[in-house]
């Protein structure tokens, strides 16, 4: 071979067959071959198992995405470039013209746009109440054919409790599929209810540490195979670099997700017992309104403290601003702690009587507790409280 012939076709180094890497390789590659044409046209039938086009399937992609099914007790998974992304197509590749769904006032806003304004453009109607609501959603699933129930357990970001096993049966004794986003909770919880599609951010506790985007939808076999080509068709496919390190994060996922609940307590006990907190949402306090529900329906009450802070709105930016171990960010489900103060979740879709419901005011500042050690993490917020003063 020529120079430029031998750049484009490097030897190949083949692995005997009892000599397997342990951590699997990335297979960045777009493309994958048959040695002949025959196979090909096999594979292209549905005759045999293999790889092709990597927006199709890619083996890294696939490795994740039977974790990921295993670890929410499903049977199959679709990852996505990102959670919005799953959120969207799982709602697109579900929904028709005509048909209806219900949602909450008490969910991640981009979830509300999707079916507020992307599908409403296409015909889809919807109704919006509060996840407290429960008479309400059996009410409006036994009066109004719908199609989807979207939503959201504990709710981002004030961390109500939905009571699932009344929305899945109401949902099922009406044909409605129930997609729950149940990032906020992870993989290991709620794997128990009636669910038909659970939709995950993969950027927050599965990746773990805040480098890499990526979304999941989680099914049965004969629900994905029905949202299967919508997907490929639509092309919001994860590189298989993200799935690689989505794959590694998952390594620690229970490690992690576990200490950062243990952290989350003390927080959430320490800001109930300071002047300056005038609400404390976190299902593990048995005075939180969802603690009863979460102790039957969770594993453990997560990781994230909602608290409302008994100042002006100027106090919730100067105790944020003070905190030394909490960045202000977006996001949520790093080993790092992060602040999101009300005004930069302000709900500006919903309604007077929405924003109710969604409880969220300049006095909210969201906490995402990481992997460092309590007694920091305390003293670090009792100065920051201290700073209001
Ligand atoms: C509950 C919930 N679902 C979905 C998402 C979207 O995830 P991504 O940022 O990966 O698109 C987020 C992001 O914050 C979220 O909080």
């Amino acid at each position: 071979m020529k120079y430029t012939t031998r750049l484009n076709h490097p030897p190949a180094v083949k692995l005997p067959e009892d000599n397997r890497p342990l951590i699997a390789p990335i297979y960045q590659s777009v493309k994958f071959t048959f040695d002949d044409v025959a196979e090909s046209e096999r594979h292209s039938r549905g005759e045999r198992e293999g790889f092709v086009y990597s927006r199709v399937s890619n083996p890294t992609l696939r490795q994740l995405e039977l974790t990921l099914a295993e670890l929410q007790g499903r049977d199959d998974c679709l990852l996505t470039a990102s959670g919005v992304a799953a959120i969207n197509l799982a709602l697109l590749a579900l929904c028709k013209q005509g048909d209806h769904v219900v949602l909450f006032a008490e969910m991640y806003q981009p979830t509300r746009y999707c079916v507020r304004r992307l599908l409403a453009r296409y015909g889809v109607t919807h109704t919006m109440l509060s996840i407290d609501d429960i008479d309400g959603i059996e009410k409006i699933l036994a009066k109004k054919p719908t199609r989807a129930i979207v939503f959201e357990s504990p709710t981002n970001p004030v961390l109500k409790v939905a009571n699932l096993a009344r929305i899945a049966a109401a949902a099922r004794a009406h044909g409605v599929v129930t997609v729950l986003d149940n990032t906020f909770a992870g993989f290991h919880n709620h794997g128990q209810f009636d669910i038909d599609v659970y939709v995950h951010s993969l950027t927050k506790y599965a990746s773990g540490h805040g480098d890499v985007m990526g979304g999941a939808v989680i099914a049965s076999k004969q629900l994905i195979d029905t949202m299967r080509t919508d997907f490929i068709i639509i092309g919001a496919t994860l590189d298989p670099h993200a799935a690689f390190l989505i794959q590694r994060g998952l390594k620690t996922y229970g490690l992690r997700y576990e200490r950062q609940c243990w952290n989350a307590q003390r927080v959430a006990e320490f800001l109930a017992s300071r002047p300056e907190v005038s609400r404390v949402r976190y299902p593990g306090l048995p005075s939180d309104p969802g603690h009863e529900l979460a102790k039957q329906q969770m594993r453990d009450f997560g990781t994230m403290v909602t608290v409302d802070l008994a100042c002006d709105s100027d106090g919730t930016s100067r105790f944020a601003e003070s905190l030394r171990l909490f960045a202000i960010s977006a996001s949520l489900g790093s080993t790092e702690s992060l602040s999101q103060p009300g005004k930069l979740m302000r709900p500006r879709d919903l309604s007077a009587a929405e924003k109710g419901w969604a409880a969220v005011s300049d006095a909210t500042v969201r906490l995402s507790i990481g992997i460092e050690d309590a007694d920091d993490l305390v003293a670090d917020l009792g100065q920051g409280l201290a700073a209001l003063a």
